[in-house]
C-alpha cells in the first residue's frame, strides 16, 4: 500500500462519487478511519436539493441559496451547483439510488424544507444519505480499480517542501498523499498519490452537542490547514434547530422535513413561538430558527422546546418518516401523538479548506470535496440539502478536471519521500489525558462559541484554548500516535481556527451571531474570512 493514482481521505457521498469518475484513469484507493457507512452522509435524513419540478425555477433555486448565505455565497458557483443539480441526481438513479416516487409514479416525491420557496428535495423516505450510500457502495465494492482500505486513519499530508523535495518550479507547493495509520497494527506509513482529495467530512464533534457521527473531528480541515492550505468561513458553524433531546440518545437528528410536511415548534406550554421570529415561522432558514430556540430556551430556564406533528395523520407520519418515528418509539415517544423534545446542535461546518470551482486548493494535486471544503456555495449559511448537491456536482467537476490533467500527471516520476519517524515517542499509558482534554475542548466550544456569541466569550476562549492546544502538541511528539490522539489534534485545531476567524468578523451574519456587532457590515463584512 504505498502508491496509489488516486488517494481519496473518506468514504461518504463526495469520495464515493469522485472515485467512480475517475477510476476508469487509474487506481483509485479509498480510506476511511473506521467502517465505511460510518459517515456524516449515511445518517443524512433529508434529502438532496435541485430543480426537477416544472413549476419551480434555477433562478428560484439560486435566489433562495443567496438569501440564505446572508450575502456571501459566490453567485456563479451558486448558479452552477444549481445548474447541475437535474442531472447529478439522475446520474445517481442511474447508478441505483431509488427515491421516493410522487403517488402517480410520474416523478420524483420533492420534499420542502427551511428556506426553500419550492417543493424541490429528492428523498429516500426519512433515510436518504443510507440509500444513496448504499446505491454509491455498490458500485464501488464491484469496481476492479477501487480498492476500500477501513480502519485507516489520516495522519497528515505528504507535502513536496517539507519532504524536501523539489517541485520543479511550480508556483505552488505539492501535495504527494499522506501518512495513514493502520488501527490493526497501529504502524504509520506513507502512501503516495498522484491526486489527493480530502472528503473528510465536517467537524461537529468540536462541540460538546452535535447531530454528526463521531468520525466528525475536521481531520481534512486541519491536515490541509497544517500543510499551507488557506481555509475560510469557520465561523460559521451552522446549528440544526431539532436533534432529539433524550438521555438515551446522543445525536439523532428530527429531521427539517417534518416540519417541511407541517411540524410546529411550541414551548413546554404547548404554544408556537416562530411566528414572533420570522414571517415564515417554523420554514425559516436554519440560523433563523436555532437562535429563535436558543433565545426561547434561555428565557423559560426549559431543557428543550418541542416539534408537533402530531396534527397529521398517523399513516402519514409513520410512513413519511420510518426511521424517526421508529427512534422515537424506542425510546417512548410516540410522535403520532405527542410532541418530540428538540435543542439545537452542532450540525454543518460551512467553511472549510478554500477551493476553486473544480474542487482544486492552492496546493497542487490536492482536492477538497463536500463538507470539508469551502466551495463558495453555503456562504454564511448553508440552505437545507444543498449539501449532498454540492458533494456530488464538485465530484463531477473534479474528476473532469483530473481527466484533462491526466496525461501529464500520470507520467511523473513518483519521488522519493521520507516514512514517517515516530522518534522517541513513548506508548500513552493514561488515555484520561486524551479524554479530559477533548472534553475540556468540546465544552468550551460549546459554552462559549455556540449559536450567540460575545466578544468577551470569544476572547476568554481564545486564551483558555492556548494550554490545551499546547498541551496536545506535546503528547503528540511524546506519545506514540493513537487514532483518539489524532483526531484530539484535530479538534483542538479546529477550535482556534473557529475562534480565531469568529474573533474576525466583527459583524452578525448568516450563522455568526455577535451580541456587540447585532448587524451585518455591509461595508467590511461581505468577503470570506481566510486564514
Ligand atoms: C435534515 O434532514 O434536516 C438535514 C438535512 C440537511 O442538513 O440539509
Amino acid at each position: 500500500m504505498q502508491k496509489t493514482d488516486f488517494l481519496i481521505i473518506g468514504s461518504g457521498i463526495a469520495g464515493l462519487s469522485y472515485a467512480l469518475k475517475v477510476a476508469h484513469l487509474g487506481q483509485v484507493t479509498i480510506i476511511t478511519k473506521k467502517a465505511r457507512v460510518d459517515t456524516a452522509t449515511n445518517l443524512a435524513q433529508g434529502g438532496i436539493a435541485a430543480v426537477l419540478d416544472s413549476a419551480d425555477s434555477f433562478d428560484a433555486h439560486v435566489a433562495d441559496t443567496l438569501a440564505s448565505g446572508a450575502g456571501i455565497c459566490n453567485e456563479a458557483v451558486v448558479r452552477q451547483v444549481v445548474q447541475a443539480g437535474p442531472a447529478r441526481i439522475q446520474e445517481l438513479i442511474e447508478l441505483g439510488v431509488h427515491f421516493n416516487q410522487d403517488q402517480n409514479g410520474t416523478g420524483l416525491d420533492l420534499g420542502k424544507e427551511g428556506g426553500h420557496s419550492s417543493r424541490r428535495i429528492a428523498h429516500a423516505m426519512d433515510a436518504t444519505g443510507r440509500e444513496i450510500e448504499r446505491g454509491l457502495l455498490a458500485q464501488v465494492e464491484r469496481h476492479a480499480n477501487i480498492t476500500m482500505l477501513e480502519n485507516h486513519l489520516a495522519v497528515d499530508l505528504l507535502i513536496a517542501s517539507r519532504a524536501g523535495i523539489d517541485v520543479s518550479g511550480p508556483v505552488l507547493d505539492c501535495c504527494l498523499g499522506a501518512y495513514i495509520l493502520d488501527r490493526s497494527n497501529h504502524s504509520i506509513a506513507p502512501l503516495q498519490a498522484r491526486v489527493t482529495v480530502l472528503c473528510t467530512g465536517g467537524s461537529g464533534k468540536v462541540y460538546l452537542y452535535t447531530t454528526n457521527p463521531d468520525i466528525a473531528t475536521g481531520d481534512g480541515i486541519a491536515m490541509a490547514y497544517r500543510a499551507g492550505a488557506r481555509v475560510a468561513n469557520l465561523e460559521f458553524v451552522q446549528f440544526h434547530p431539532t436533534c432529539l433531546h433524550h438521555s438515551k440518545t446522543k445525536n439523532f437528528l428530527i429531521s427539517e422535513a417534518v416540519r417541511g410536511e407541517g411540524g410546529i415548534l411550541v414551548d413546554e406550554r404547548g404554544q408556537p413561538f416562530m411566528q414572533r421570529y420570522d414571517p415564515r415561522a417554523d420554514l425559516a432558514t436554519r440560523d433563523t430558527v436555532a437562535r429563535a430556540i436558543d433565545s426561547e430556551m434561555k428565557a423559560s430556564g426549559d431543557d428543550s422546546v418541542y416539534l408537533d406533528i402530531s396534527h397529521k395523520p398517523a399513516d402519514f407520519i409513520r410512513h413519511r418518516f420510518p426511521t424517526i418515528y421508529q427512534t422515537c418509539m424506542s425510546l417512548g415517544i410516540d410522535i403520532t401523538k405527542e410532541p418530540i423534545p428538540v435543542v439545537p446542535a452542532a450540525h454543518y461546518m460551512c467553511g472549510g479548506v478554500l477551493t476553486d470551482s473544480r474542487g482544486r486548493t492552492n496546493l497542487n494535486n490536492l482536492y477538497v470535496l463536500g463538507e470539508a471544503a469551502c466551495t463558495g456555495l453555503h456562504g454564511g449559511n448553508r440552505l437545507a440539502s444543498n449539501s449532498l448537491l454540492e458533494a456530488v456536482v464538485f465530484a463531477d467537476a473534479a474528476a473532469e478536471q483530473c481527466q484533462l490533467d491526466w496525461l501529464e500527471l500520470s507520467r511523473k516520476e513518483w519521488p522519493r519521500v521520507p516514512g514517517w519517524v515516530s522518534g522517541q515517542a513513548e506508548r500513552l499509558e493514561e488515555c484520561v489525558l486524551i479524554s479530559h482534554c477533548w472534553d475540556q475542548i468540546r465544552r468550551l466550544m460549546w459554552n462559549y462559541v455556540g449559536i450567540v456569541r460575545t466578544g468577551q466569550r470569544l476572547e476568554m476562549v481564545r486564551k483558555q484554548l492556548a494550554p490545551l492546544v499546547q498541551d496536545v502538541a506535546n503528547f503528540f511528539r511524546e506519545y506514540l500516535l493513537t487514532p483518539d490522539l489524532i483526531e484530539l489534534r484535530n479538534i483542538a485545531l479546529l477550535a482556534q481556527l473557529i475562534v480565531r476567524s469568529a474573533q474576525q468578523r466583527k459583524e452578525s451574519r448568516g450563522l455568526h451571531y455577535l451580541v456587540d456587532y447585532p448587524e451585518k457590515d455591509e461595508v467590511t463584512g461581505r468577503k470570506n474570512t481566510v486564514l
